[in-house]
C-alpha cells in the first residue's frame, strides 16, 4: 500500500470521484455545499486529498483533509462540515491553524477488512505532519438505522453496557485511534431541494408536508409543500485528536 496525494498524482482524480460516487446517497451528491464546491476544493487543496493505492497503483481508499480554523474550545468549533468547507474556500491563501478530516471512503470491494482503520491511521499521521491540531466532523455509519435519535443522545450510546467505547463502529475506530468526542453537530451538512427533487433522490413519494425517514439519511427529511421544499440537516460528531507522533 502506498499513500499518495492528488497533487503528486493528478491522474487519480477520476478514481477518487468514482469511489465517492459509489459511497454516498443521491441526496448528498446532487445538492448542498458538497455538490457546488467539492470540485473547487479538490483544485484548491490537492495536497490534502489522499489515496491509498495497491501495488498496481489502483486506488483502494481515499481520505479528504482540509485546512481549518479552531480556537480549541467546544463553542469555537465550526458549525459543521459545510462550514469547514466554505471557510477553507473563502480563506484560500490565508493562514489556518488546524486540519480537518472531511471524509474517508474505502472502495466497496475492499470494505470490512481493516482498510478503513489503516486509512484513518495514515490520515492522522499525515495531518500531524502539517498541523498539531486535528479535528473531524465524523459521519457515524450506523446512524441511518436510528434516524429518530438526536445526535447528542446517539453519541452517548456505548458499545456494551459499562464500556467507554462508542456504540457506533466508525466513531469507535476514531476513538481507538486516540480521538476524543467533543459534541454533536446537528446541522453539519444541509441539503435542500424541491419536493420533486427529493422524490427523485430518495425513490419515495411524499404525499403531504411532514417529516419522512429516507434510506441512508441520518435524520428525518422535512417536506414543505407550501414552499415546494425539502430540507435535510445531516448530523455529525465533532472529534479532536490530541497531538501525537505515533
Ligand atoms: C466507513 C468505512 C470507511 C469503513 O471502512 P472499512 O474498511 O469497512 O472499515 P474497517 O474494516 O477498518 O472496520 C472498522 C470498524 O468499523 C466497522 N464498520 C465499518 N463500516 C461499517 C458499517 N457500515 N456497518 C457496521 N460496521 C461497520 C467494522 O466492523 C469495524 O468495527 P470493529 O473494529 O468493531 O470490528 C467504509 O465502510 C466506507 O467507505 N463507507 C462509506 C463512506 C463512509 O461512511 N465513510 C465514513 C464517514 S466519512
Amino acid at each position: 500500500m502506498e499513500l499518495v496525494t492528488l497533487a503528486q498524482r493528478p491522474e487519480i482524480a477520476e478514481a477518487m470521484q468514482q469511489i465517492n460516487i459509489a459511497a454516498w446517497p443521491a441526496f448528498m451528491k446532487q445538492a448542498g455545499a458538497s455538490d457546488r464546491h467539492w470540485s473547487t476544493l479538490l483544485q484548491v487543496y490537492p495536497e490534502y486529498q489522499l489515496a491509498l493505492c495497491d501495488n498496481d497503483h489502483h486506488v483502494m481508499a481515499i481520505g479528504h483533509l482540509i485546512p481549518a480554523i479552531w480556537d480549541g474550545t467546544s463553542d469555537g468549533l465550526p458549525n459543521g462540515w459545510d462550514d469547514v468547507l466554505m471557510t477553507a474556500l473563502n480563506r484560500r491563501g490565508r493562514s489556518f491553524n488546524a486540519i480537518c478530516m472531511m471524509g474517508a471512503v474505502v472502495s466497496p470491494n475492499s470494505r470490512t477488512s481493516g482498510l478503513g482503520l489503516s486509512l484513518l491511521r495514515m490520515m492522522k499521521t499525515f495531518a500531524f505532519e502539517h498541523s498539531p491540531v486535528l479535528i473531524a466532523p465524523v459521519r457515524p455509519v450506523l446512524k441511518p438505522r436510528y434516524p429518530l435519535t438526536p445526535i447528542e443522545r446517539y453519541i452517548r450510546w456505548t458499545y456494551r453496557n459499562g464500556a467507554s467505547l462508542p456504540f457506533d463502529p466508525w466513531l469507535r475506530v476514531h476513538v481507538r485511534l486516540g480521538a476524543t468526542i467533543i459534541k454533536g453537530a446537528p446541522h453539519s451538512m444541509v441539503v435542500t431541494g424541491s419536493v420533486a427533487q427529493w422524490e427523485s433522490w430518495s425513490g419515495m413519494r411524499f404525499p403531504e408536508s411532514g417529516l419522512y425517514i429516507v434510506p441512508d439519511a441520518l435524520h428525518a427529511i422535512s417536506i414543505d409543500y407550501l414552499n415546494d421544499a425539502g430540507k435535510y440537516e445531516e448530523p455529525h460528531v465533532w472529534v479532536h485528536y490530541p497531538f501525537s507522533q505515533d
